[in-house]
């Protein structure tokens, strides 16, 4: 007998969805295909802010992740919506102030972790900083937590469908 399992969905969030979460959502995604679990961990991001939809990701942000072999040359910027609520399993913020946003969005019925990513790091530090005003080397630090969480965060979600 075939049983029909229903994948676990993430969605990473940021502000502008132009820098961190569509890093994270880059490289986890790689990471899940790698692991060959692609049917059964469905990855997006969004931002709150609605400045950058249909963007693509921040040059800065996409030379950075490149230099690692992180392709986000797929990925375009959507803003949060409330039935995110109710599709997603997690709703990962990359700082306080989305984790604030995201609370005052969601819905009732939400039933889902909603929470920062960093959780599912080892590092003492829980939030991605906004790297939208600085150099290279803040993008560079973008990627080692996102990294670092996102290991975690596998090994978290491996646990779960196991
Ligand atoms: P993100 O970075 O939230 O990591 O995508 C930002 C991108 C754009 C802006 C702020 C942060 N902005 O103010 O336009």
């Amino acid at each position: 007998m075939s049983v029909n399992v229903m994948p676990v969905k993430v969605l990473f969030v940021c502000l502008g969805n132009i820098c961190r979460s569509p890093t994270a959502h880059g490289i986890f995604e790689t990471m899940v295909a790698e692991a060959g679990l692609q049917e059964r961990i469905i990855v997006d991001s969004a931002g709150t802010g609605d400045w950058h939809i249909g963007k693509a990701p921040d040059e800065r942000a996409s030379a950075a992740a490149l230099s690692r072999n992180h392709d986000l040359s797929h990925l375009r910027a959507r803003q949060v919506r409330p039935e995110d609520f109710l599709e997603f399993d997690y709703l990962l913020a990359m700082d306080n102030q989305n984790l604030w946003d995201l609370q005052a969005l969601s819905l009732p019925e939400f039933n889902g972790h909603l929470g920062l990513f960093l959780d599912f790091g080892r590092s003492d530090i829980k939030e991605v900083p906004d790297p939208y005003a600085g150099g290279k080397e803040d993008f560079e630090f973008v990627l080692d937590l996102v990294e670092e969480a996102a290991s975690g965060l596998l090994s978290h979600l491996r646990d779960r469908l196991s």
